[in-house]
């Protein structure tokens, strides 16, 4: 009875010994390279300044967990884990966090990935037909960093062109064309073209017709 009791009490003393002596999860901020370009590739490595038992990592873009997949790989070790990314897209900018945990706590740290590379289709703007008095909004978007700029031009006028009808006032910062109160004048074709520096513009002429008889 005497000796139950005994190896008991050692044990308990050994539980809360091991508790005591487990260290909450530091992690050691890390950083991301300022300028990565598409099709580059990017490593993320999340190791811990303190911290000790058995850790466990998770790595989140945008807030949504990472699943190893192809073009993303996870390698996790006991002190450290590292998020490779092979090819990366403009696609694949976000903010990317870190979390590690253990028994006695929990930290995380968040990076941010920005990826420069050429304009891609976002929302390609295509013909339309409208009504005499209705609006239209026309999206012209893309993926690309830095941000591009979007500019709109009716009836192949090139900017330089004095006579241009200037339409990029009914154009918002997304690149977005609306025009209100459509009259058979605003028939005609639209380009839009969207660059950023970087590769080739994307460019896209499209035609608004007029629906009904013709005055
Ligand atoms: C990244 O985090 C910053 C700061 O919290 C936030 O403003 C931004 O919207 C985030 N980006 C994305 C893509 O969630």
């Amino acid at each position: 009875m005497r000796t139950l009791w005994i190896s008991t009490w050692t044990l308990a003393m050994f539980i809360v010994r091991f508790t005591l002596a487990l260290v909450p999860v530091k992690i050691r901020p890390f950083i991301i390279p300022k300028l990565v370009e598409e099709g580059e590739k990017v490593q993320m490595i999340c190791g811990l300044e303190k911290g000790n038992g058995n850790v466990e990592f998770q790595w989140l873009k945008d807030e949504i967990p990472i699943v190893s997949e192809t073009r993303w790989t996870i390698v996790t070790h006991s002190e450290f884990s590292v998020l490779m990314i092979d090819n990366v897209k403009v696609t694949n900018s976000g903010n990317y966090t870190c979390v590690g945990r253990n028994a006695a706590g929990k930290d995380s740290h968040t990076a941010v990935l920005s990826v420069q590379g050429p304009p891609t289709w976002k929302e390609t703007p295509t013909d339309m037909e409208v009504a005499i008095g209705e609006s239209v909004v026309i999206q012209c978007s893309a993926h690309a960093f830095p941000t591009p700029s979007v500019v709109w031009t009716k009836n192949f006028k090139l900017p330089s062109d004095t006579a241009k009808e200037d339409i990029q006032s009914f154009v918002d910062s997304h690149g977005t064309l609306r025009l209100d109160d459509i009259q058979r004048e605003d028939g005609g074709y639209y380009t839009c073209v969207i660059e950023n520096g970087i590769g080739s513009p994307l460019q896209k002429t499209i035609e608004i017709k007029i629906k009904g008889k013709s005055v």
